[in-house]
Formats: C-alpha cells, sequence, structure tokens
C-alpha cells in the first residue's frame, strides 16, 4: 500500500515543484519591471505629464541601449530628473528638428499646416506611425489640401524611425518637456551598427 502512494505522489510532487518554479518566474518578472537600471527619473516640475502615458510607455526591456515598452515597442530612458535622455530619444529630437519641425513645428507642438505630433502619439501606435511616415497621409477636407510627404524612399528619415518614434512618445506623455537635450546616453554600438546598414544598404 504504501509503495503504490508514494508511486501515485510522485506526479503531485513534480507538478508541486513545476508550479513554485513557475512562482518564481513570475516573481523575477515582477523584479525585473521594477528595475532601477530601466525606471525614469523625470523632472519633477515639468508641466503636462500624462502619469497613464508615462506608464503605458515605461521600459521594461533594454537591449543594447534600445528600451523598449511592455508591448515590445521602442521608447524612451530618461534620468537625471529629466535631464539625461536614452541614445535615441536623443537621436529623435535631433532627427525631427532635422526633417519634421518645418510643418509640424518645434518640439512638435504642431503648426497652422500640419498637427501637433505631441498630441497624435497619444493614440497613434507603432504600426500606424511607420505607415504613415512611409506611405504620408492627405487631407483635402475644407478646400485646403494638407499634405504629410511620403517618407519611404529618404533614407535620412526611415533609417531613424525608430528614434522619432522614441522622441515622440516622450513628448506626447510630457515625459519630456519643451528642453533641448544635452545630456545623453553613450551613442549604442548596435546603432551605429544599425545605421550603417541602413544608410548604405
Ligand atoms: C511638408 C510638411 C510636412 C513634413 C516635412 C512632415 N509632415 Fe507629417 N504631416 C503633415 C501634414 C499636413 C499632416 C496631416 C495630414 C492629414 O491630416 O491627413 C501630417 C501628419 C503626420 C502624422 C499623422 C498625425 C495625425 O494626427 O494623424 C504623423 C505621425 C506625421 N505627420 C509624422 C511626421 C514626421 C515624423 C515627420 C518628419 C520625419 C513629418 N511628419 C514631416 C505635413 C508634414
Amino acid at each position: 500500500m504504501y509503495t503504490i502512494n508514494r508511486a501515485v505522489l510522485r506526479p503531485f510532487a513534480a507538478a508541486l515543484a513545476l508550479v513554485s518554479a513557475t512562482a518564481f518566474v513570475a516573481q523575477a518578472e515582477d523584479a525585473k519591471k521594477a528595475d532601477p537600471a530601466l525606471a525614469n527619473q523625470l523632472d519633477p516640475n515639468a508641466p503636462d505629464k500624462d502619469q497613464k502615458l508615462i506608464d503605458n510607455f515605461a521600459a521594461v526591456k533594454v537591449e543594447d541601449g534600445k528600451y523598449f515598452d511592455k508591448e515590445g515597442h521602442p521608447t524612451y530612458h530618461i534620468t537625471n530628473d529629466g535631464k539625461k535622455f536614452d541614445w535615441y530619444a536623443y537621436s529623435g529630437y535631433r532627427r525631427y528638428h532635422a526633417e519634421c519641425h518645418v510643418c509640424h513645428g518645434p518640439d512638435a507642438m504642431g503648426s497652422t499646416y500640419a498637427p501637433a505630433l505631441k498630441d497624435s502619439l497619444k493614440t497613434i501606435n507603432y504600426e500606424e506611425f511607420i505607415g504613415i511616415l512611409a506611405g504620408g497621409k492627405r487631407d483635402s477636407q475644407a478646400g485646403q489640401e494638407r499634405v504629410m510627404p511620403a517618407f519611404g524612399d529618404n533614407k535620412n528619415v526611415m533609417c531613424y524611425a525608430d528614434d522619432l518614434y522614441v522622441y515622440l512618445k516622450a513628448r506626447a506623455s510630457g515625459a519630456m518637456p519643451r528642453i533641448r537635450p544635452t545630456d545623453k546616453e553613450e551613442k549604442p554600438e548596435a546603432a551605429r551598427k544599425a545605421e550603417k546598414e541602413c544608410l548604405g544598404g
């Protein structure tokens, strides 16, 4: 009787061990979320912070200096009381002001011609953003035609699509107020490599 019982119990013991292993992994995941290396340290006095978006856009993973949110999309990492930016947010700021601000206004504030992307990016997701960037958008309502050019063939834009997206997310959530970033994380080797491949290929 005793031996039979032990044999019957063995799979339960194994299952129990599996459950605790799973619980351990879940705990480890939680611990990872609270990883101080991923947390933002924003300017406490920055106006227009949207805490819900800031939480949504929070980084849960970093890979070669590139941060990703819980949906696996690129996101920003801002530290030192809002003064230090990850490479992609910094690069996105510069690309934006080279390629987009003539129409969309400085700091993504919008103009009479084109919408404020600091508002658009509250709702436009990554896939939509890349689609609009590559394919353009046209609004001919009210007689006045407004055209968002298609940048699909422009490497100076498309090679930095993620940088632009990360910067605009930082603006949309209010994590980045209207400032010119100076301090930044080092340019990752992966960014150097991807840039070279994208521009050259
Ligand atoms: C020549 C002017 C011009 C330039 C340059 C330009 N855009 Fe636009 N963009 C527009 C206009 C106009 C619209 C609105 C089109 C519409 O409503 O259909 C727009 C719309 C958009 C939208 C959709 C916004 C929304 O709320 O629907 C995104 C995203 C966008 N632009 C991103 C960019 C980025 C990023 C750059 C720089 C790489 C850029 N644009 C450069 C004119 C421009």
